[in-house]
């Protein structure tokens, strides 16, 4: 096992375009990192330079304290578990695990005892003699791990392993993979674009764009604290509301209602008139079932709700409201960024299963004010983050290099009109 120390690493394929632009990100022994971001945005590309299938154009790539960057896969003994998982039909799982330890010589003996160790860990003893042909998804998987497992690599390497799988064995996979990476202790990069996986599994999360690493930081951190609009929109199921915040003297007026503007955020102000606001659907309450004390905490406001969904255990509320063309404009942009599907001015909400609230209704809803961030639509900068909150800051891991903030380009999001999770496809898309 061995920790893995990214500096400043850069990829530059033939035709000049940078699909890893100088990421840094130091690995702890035994910690589990996810890598996450929208399609093409180099997470693949950045696993590839770990495990060696890539040149690495610059930067150094540290692997147990040995820098690595000439080194041929075989030197660094790391483990990668592919989507497919690249098992040998022909073979039977107890040959698959096995085959790593037969390339290298290993005697009879000592591949017997490793695989069975193996196996009795990913409970796969009853299938030793069975072809991958004859194993469901997630026993497949298991056996791909076993073969990472047997070779006693310095790290496991994942490029989303659970991306074929139905979303009730994904789940299942996801819990096993975290249990297993808990109990081996290996040092592990994982990625995917399923925030699900990444809010869950990681110890912490890199969040990618375009290359460009936009936030290193636990799920909690880049839950309550992200860095900008991207993370924000990016991050949470269904995505933050994003609306226009207008800023008068020391008020904020956002669609539905007026609140004091911060004094931190007042104070970071370059003359912006207009903000975004990022509010979380689930920092939104139906005001009639938000008990008393609580309530005096929070504002309420009025709103016509334009369609409920009622899902059981969850219930969203959509609200139409208007945007004026400047905010519309960043929203639309990063709303292409973040894979959305289209250009919508509309809020959700969740409510409590019990509330009442109907189609066509007025409903009273209730926010604490506090939960509202605050963004620069020219820089994206989320402008509410407090400065040394983050947990992150303390593990002196210093892993964010150069790339914590984006280059300004002025992209907002929308209200997100997409679902980046298997079970977060619960939302109308119109
Ligand atoms: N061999 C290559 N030559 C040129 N460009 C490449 C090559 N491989 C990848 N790219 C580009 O590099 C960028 C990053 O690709 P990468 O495969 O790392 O993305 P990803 O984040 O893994 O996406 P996905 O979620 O779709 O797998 C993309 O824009 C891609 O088109
Ligand atoms: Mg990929």
């Amino acid at each position: 096992m061995a920790a893995i120390s990214m500096r400043n690493i850069t990829k530059v394929y033939g035709d000049g375009f940078p699909a890893v632009n100088d990421v840094s990100i130091e690995v702890a022994d035994g910690e589990f990192i996810i890598l996450v971001g929208p399609s093409g945005c180099g997470k693949s590309t950045l696993l590839r330079m770990i495990v060696g299938l890539e040149d690495i154009t610059s930067g150094d790539m540290i692997i147990g304290g040995e820098r690595v960057n000439q080194k041929a896969p075989r030197e660094r003994n790391l483990s990668m578990v592919f989507q497919n998982y690249a098992l040998y039909p022909h073979l039977t799982v107890y040959e698959n695990i096995a085959f790593p330890l037969r390339l290298r010589g290993a005697t009879d003996s000592d591949i017997k005892s490793r695989v069975e160790g193996a196996a009795k860990t990913l409970d796969l003893e009853e299938h030793l003699q069975r072809k991958p042909g004859q194993l469901s998804g997630g026993q497949r998987q298991r056996v791909a791990m076993g073969r990472a497992i047997v070779r006693e690599a310095n790290a496991f390497l994942f490029d989303e392993p659970l991306s074929n799988l139905d979303a009730k064995l994904r789940g299942q996979m996801r819990t096993e993979i975290l249990r297993l990476q808990r109990n081996l202790g290996v040092t592990t990069v994982y990625v995917t674009h399923d925030q699900t996986e990444a809010m869950t599994l990681g110890d912490r999360v890199a969040v990618l764009r375009k290359g460009v690493m936009e936030q290193l930081a636990s799920p909690r951190d880049l839950y309550e604290q992200p860095n900008n609009l991207f993370v924000a929109g990016f991050i949470g199921s269904p995505p933050m509301n994003f609306l226009p915040c207008s800023i008068k003297g020391d008020t904020m007026e956002l669609p539905f209602l007026t609140a004091p503007l911060p004094a931190h955020v007042a104070s970071r102000l370059t003359g912006q008139d207009l903000l975004i606001a990022g509010i979380r659907p689930e920092h939104f309450e139906d005001a009639s079932v938000v008990d008393e004390r609580k309530r005096d905490r929070g504002l309420t406001f009025e709103a016509t709700v334009d369609v409920t969904e009622w899902l059981g255990n969850q219930q969203y509320a959509y609200i139409l409201y208007d945007a004026p063309p400047e905010v519309l404009e960043h929203l639309a942009e990063l709303d292409k960024e973040l894979d959305g599907e289209s250009l919508r001015t509309q809020m959700v909400v969740s409510l409590d299963p019990m509330s009442r609230i109907r189609d066509g209704q007025k409903a009273t809803l209730w926010l604490d004010p506090a939960r509202i961030h605050l963004f620069d639509p020219k820089t994206g900068l989320n402008l509410t983050k407090r400065d040394g909150e983050s947990s992150e800051s303390g593990d002196g891991s210093d892993a964010i290099g150069s790339s914590v903030i984006t280059d300004g380009t002025g992209s907002g999001s929308t209200g997100g009109a997409h679902s980046l999770t298997a079970d977060g496809g619960t939302r109308r898309t119109n």
